[in-house]
C-alpha cells in the first residue's frame, strides 16, 4: 500500500505522525509505504508552488494520501484550499466526501439533550460539482454596475453517482434511510434533478428508504430530532454546512474523519481530519490527533482492510470512553502512543 503523506501545515505533520504509527500498528508495517510531501503555506511562501504538475503525477501513482492540514494566516484565505485540497478533489475526482457524524460513548456533545445518547448519521456530500466548479466571473468589476455570478453546477452524471453511493451505503446499514437535504422550493432547477434522481434511484434499491428534508428545515433537525437521519445525501455546498454543524454536535474537530472519495479509485482518494491547520498551537503537541486516526481507519476501509479499519475504530472507541474529556492532558504523541498500544495489543 503507498500512501503520499502530506502533513501540511501547522498541526498537520503533528497529527498525521500519529495517524502514520496507528496505521503501522493496524496493518503489517512492511506492507506501508509512504511518500511524503512537502506541501502547503511554506513550500508556497518559498517557491510560489502550491501543486506542480509532477508533484500531482506522482501522487496519482499512490493507493490513498493523508493530508494533515493546509493553511497559515500568512496565505491570503483560499488560496491554498482551492489550490491544493479542492484541487485534489477534482483532479482525482473524488466525487463522495464521506463525513460520519458519530457520536462516540465517553464524548461529551455540547447538545444536553444529546448526552448519553447514540448518534450515527453518515453524509454524503458531493465533492465535485456545485458552486466549487468556480464556474461563473464578474462583470465591470470596481463599478457600481459590478455583476458576480457563481453558477452552481450539478449534471445528472454527478448527482447520479453520488445518489447510487449514497444508497449503496445506506442498504448496508441497519436502518436503510437516505435523507436528500437541498433546497427544492428554491433551488429548482438544481433541487429537480437531484429530486427526480433520488426517486429513480430509490425504485433501484428497494430496501431503502428515501426521504427528503429542506436545508434549513434538516439544521434545526440535527438539533432537536438527529434520529430522523441515518444517510444524508447533500450537494457540496450545502454538504460543507452541514456537515460543519454535524461536526461540532459530535465532540467537534479535533474527532472528525472525512474522506474525499473515488469509489472507482481511478485515482487515489484523500483522507483527512476536517480541522484546520490551528496554527496558534502548532508544534506544541497540543493537538487531539483522534480526528486524523480516524480518517486513517477510513482508508484501510477504503482500500479493503475493512477487519483493520474496525480495530483502529475500536482502539479510538476505547481510548475516549477512558479519557473522559481529559485528553488534553496527554500530549498529541502520548495520545497517538496510547491508540496504538490498544491497536497492537
Ligand atoms: C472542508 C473545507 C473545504 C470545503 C475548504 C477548505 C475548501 O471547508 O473540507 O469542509 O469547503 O470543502
Ligand atoms: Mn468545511
Amino acid at each position: 500500500m503507498r500512501i503520499a503523506v502530506i502533513g501540511g501545515d501547522g498541526i498537520g505533520p503533528e497529527v498525521i505522525a500519529e495517524a502514520i504509527k496507528v496505521l503501522r500498528a493496524a496493518v503489517a508495517d512492511t506492507a506501508i509505504e509512504t511518500t511524503t510531501y512537502d506541501l502547503g503555506a511554506s513550500r508556497y511562501a518559498r517557491t510560489g508552488e502550491i501543486l506542480p504538475a509532477s508533484v500531482l503525477s506522482e501522487i496519482a501513482s499512490h493507493d490513498a494520501i493523508l493530508l494533515g492540514a493546509v493553511g497559515d494566516p500568512s496565505v491570503p484565505s483560499g488560496v491554498l484550499e482551492r489550490g491544493l485540497v479542492l484541487r485534489l478533489r477534482f483532479e482525482f475526482d473524488q466525487y463522495v466526501s464521506l463525513r460520519p457524524v458519530r457520536l462516540f460513548p465517553g464524548v461529551e456533545s455540547p447538545l444536553v439533550g444529546l448526552r448519553g445518547s447514540s448518534l450515527d448519521i453518515l453524509v454524503c456530500r458531493e465533492g465535485t460539482e456545485g458552486p466549487y466548479v468556480e464556474a461563473g466571473g464578474i462583470l465591470r468589476k470596481g463599478t457600481p454596475a459590478e455583476i458576480a455570478t457563481q453558477e452552481n453546477i450539478n449534471s445528472a452524471f454527478g448527482v447520479g453517482r453520488i445518489t447510487r453511493y449514497a444508497f449503496g451505503r445506506a442498504a448496508t446499514r441497519p436502518r436503510r434511510k437516505v435523507t436528500l437535504v437541498h433546497k427544492t422550493n428554491v433551488m429548482t432547477h438544481a433541487g429537480d434533478l437531484w429530486m427526480r434522481t433520488l426517486n429513480s434511484v430509490a425504485a433501484d434499491f428497494g430496501v431503502v428508504t428515501a426521504d427528503y428534508c429542506h436545508v434549513d428545515a434538516a439544521l434545526q433537525y440535527l438539533v432537536t430530532a438527529p434520529e430522523r437521519f441515518d444517510v444524508i445525501l447533500t450537494d457540496n455546498l450545502f454538504g460543507d454546512v452541514v456537515t460543519a454543524l454535524g461536526v461540532a454536535m459530535v465532540g467537534g474537530l479535533g474527532l472528525a474523519a472525512s474522506a474525499s472519495i473515488n469509489p472507482e479509485r481511478t485515482g487515489p482518494s484523500t483522507f483527512e481530519p476536517v480541522h484546520g491547520s490551528a496554527p496558534d498551537i502548532a508544534g506544541k503537541q497540543k493537538a487531539d490527533p483522534t480526528a486524523a486516526i480516524l480518517s486513517a481507519a477510513m482508508l484501510c476501509e477504503h482500500l479493503g482492510m475493512t477487519s483493520e479499519a474496525s480495530r483502529i475504530e475500536q482502539a479510538v472507541a476505547e481510548d475516549l470512553l477512558v479519557r473522559q474529556g481529559e485528553w488534553a492532558a496527554r500530549s498529541t504523541a502520548e495520545v497517538g502512543d496510547d491508540i496504538t498500544e490498544r491497536v497492537a495489543g
